[in-house]
């Protein structure tokens, strides 16, 4: 006669999760989610609400791939348990912009071509609208300083900087005279001189 096994050889059957009601309010819009307590707020809106903007990377702090806006303010969303946000306005990549209006920044991450992969980018938007939330940078050095904790595994860091560069000096925040402007930073190339013969 056969046998089903419904759980792993040797370990006794697992009881289900408790679950608790979980209200959000993502990008203007009310949830309420049927989560387990210990449910990251990045479990919540990748697995939960399909908002799959926000990148897991290394699901431990250390990346940034994550980064959202509660409040205002970028966090780690790998980080904070969805059911600690029910008073909060949560913001993704998703809601910064819309695909006819986007946001500044989205909008100069394209025109200074500031990724490859793109996996880290809704991460560094997220992060770089936190930072000129803060109102703490206020140069270049500063700005490099703080965006720091989102790690781009391309190297796309100078196109990055320039994009958030030039939409922190187009708002007022930056006081350089350098320009930002999409080509403007691009380096310049030598001419190849043809070998002598
Ligand atoms: S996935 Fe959250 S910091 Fe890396
Ligand atoms: S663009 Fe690929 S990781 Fe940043």
């Amino acid at each position: 006669m056969s046998q089903v096994t419904q759980v792993p050889l040797g370990r006794a059957p697992v009881a289900p999760a408790p679950t608790q009601p979980v209200s959000l309010n993502i990008n203007g819009q009310a949830h309420t989610l049927h989560i387990a307590p210990w449910t990251t707020l990045l479990d919540a809106l990748r697995e939960y609400l399909d908002l799959t903007g926000t990148k897991k990377g290394c699901d431990h702090g250390q990346c940034g791939a994550c980064t959202v806006l509660v409040d205002g303010k970028r966090i780690n969303s790998c980080l904070s348990l969805a059911v600690t946000h029910e008073d909060s306005r949560i913001q993704t990549i998703e809601g910064l912009g819309t695909e006819d209006k986007l946001s500044p920044l989205q909008q100069a991450f394209i025109d200074h071509d500031a990724f490859q992969c793109g996996y880290c980018t809704p991460g560094q938007i997220c992060s770089a609208q936190g930072l000129i939330n803060e109102g703490k940078a206020k140069n270049e050095a500063e700005v490099r300083e703080l965006m720091s904790g989102n790690v781009c595994r391309c190297g796309a860091y100078p196109n990055i900087l320039s994009a958030v560069m030039e939409v922190m000096q187009n708002e007022g925040l930056i006081m350089e005279d350098k320009a930002w402007s999409a080509g403007a930073t691009e380096p310049e190339i030598a001419p190849v001189e043809p070998p002598k013969k």
